[in-house]
C-alpha cells in the first residue's frame, strides 16, 4: 500500500491504475477509522478494481477550533487496517496541499447546505463540498463511496456531483451499527458508560419510525412518536427530529406516501450523536 502526501504523486499513481484498465474507487475519510469506514472500503473493493482512501481532517468543515483540535488521531492503526483491507493507496495531504496559500475558492450547494443540520452547523456543508470537490479533482476516481449515516452530507455530495458534472459515480452505504444497534462513530468513544448504554435509544426510535411508516402514518405522528421514544430515556436530550423527502430533502407534511428520511440528533452528556433511517410507506 502506497501512502501519498502530495497531488502529483497520487495523480500519477491513479493515472497508472487507470492506464492499466482499472476502475478506481475512492473512500474519503477523516481517519479515526472504525468498522463503518471499513464497510465503505469493502464496498469500494467490490465495485472497483483499485481502492484509494483519503485521510484528511478538513479544517473548513469544523466551525469550532476546539472540535478540530480534539479530533482523534489514530493514524498508525488506520494505516494498519487499510493495509489489511488491501487498499492500493492512501492519500494523506497536509492542509496547505488542499488549501494552497491564498486559497479563496469554495463550492456550495446553496439550498441543501443551509437547511436542517446545516442550520445548526453554519458553513459545515460548504466545507464538505469544497474539500470533496478538491479530492475528486485530485484523485479523479471513477466511483466514490459515502455513508448514509451522514445522510444530508450524502445528498449534498450527490447534488454537487450532478450540478458540476463530476464524472464520478456516488454510492451510498447503509449505516454500520454496534451489536446493540448504536451507529458506529468515533464520537461513541467520548460517551460515559451510562450514556453509551442509553444511546441505543436512537436506533430504537428509528426502528419504531420504520414500523409506523410501513403501517401508514402522518409526518406529525411520526415526529411525535420518535421524540417520545427518545425522551423516555432521561440521559438523552433531543436536539432535532427532521423528516423530509428521501431523495432531495424536500419538505413533507401530512400522510406519508413516498420514502422519507428521518434524521435525528440528541445530546448525551457533552456529546451530540446523530442517526438516520430511510423509511418506506
Ligand atoms: P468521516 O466522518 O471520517 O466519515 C467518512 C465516511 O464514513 C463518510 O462517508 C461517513 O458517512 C462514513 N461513515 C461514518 N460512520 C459510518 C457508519 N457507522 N456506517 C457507515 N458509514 C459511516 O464524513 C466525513 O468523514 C467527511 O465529512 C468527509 C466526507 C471525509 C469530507 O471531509
Amino acid at each position: 500500500m502506497y501512502v501519498y502526501h502530495n497531488v502529483r504523486d497520487i495523480r500519477g499513481s491513479v493515472a497508472s491504475m487507470r492506464n492499466g484498465g482499472a476502475r478506481v474507487g475512492l473512500v474519503p475519510t477523516m481517519g479515526a477509522l472504525h468498522a463503518g469506514h471499513l464497510a465503505l472500503v469493502k464496498e469500494a473493493s467490490r465495485i472497483s478494481d483499485q481502492v484509494v482512501v483519503s485521510i484528511f481532517v478538513n479544517p473548513t468543515q469544523f466551525e469550532n477550533a476546539d472540535d478540530l483540535a480534539a479530533y482523534p488521531d489514530t493514524i498508525d492503526e488506520d494505516l494498519r487496517q487499510l493495509r489489511a483491507a488491501n487498499v492500493a493507496a492512501v492519500f494523506m495531504p497536509d492542509a496547505n496541499v488542499i488549501y494552497p496559500e491564498g486559497a479563496e475558492t469554495i463550492v456550495e450547494t446553496t439550498r441543501l447546505a443551509n437547511m436542517l443540520h446545516g442550520l445548526v452547523r453554519p458553513g459545515h456543508f460548504r466545507g464538505v463540498t469544497t474539500v470533496v470537490a478538491k479530492l475528486f479533482n485530485i484523485v479523479q476516481p471513477d466511483v466514490a463511496v459515502f455513508g448514509e449515516k451522514d445522510y444530508q452530507q450524502l445528498q449534498v455530495i450527490r447534488r454537487m456531483v450532478h450540478d458540476l458534472h463530476f464524472p464520478v459515480e456516488i454510492v451510498g452505504l447503509p449505516t454500520v451499527r454496534e451489536a446493540d444497534g448504536l451507529a458506529m462513530s468515533s464520537r461513541n468513544l467520548r460517551l460515559a458508560a451510562e450514556d453509551r448504554k442509553a444511546a441505543v435509544v436512537l436506533n430504537q426510535s428509528l426502528d419504531e419510525a420504520e414500523r409506523l411508516v410501513a403501517k401508514g402514518c402522518t409526518v406529525e405522528t411520526l415526529r411525535d412518536a420518535v421524540k417520545s421514544v427518545i425522551s423516555a430515556e432521561p440521559r438523552a436530550s433531543v436536539k432535532a427530529v427532521d423528516i423530509c423527502g428521501a431523495d432531495d430533502l424536500s419538505e413533507v407534511s401530512g400522510q406519508i406516501t413516498s420514502p422519507v428520511a428521518i434524521m435525528i440528533s440528541a445530546q448525551f452528556g457533552e456529546t451530540l450523536l446523530i442517526d438516520q433511517r430511510v423509511a418506506h410507506p
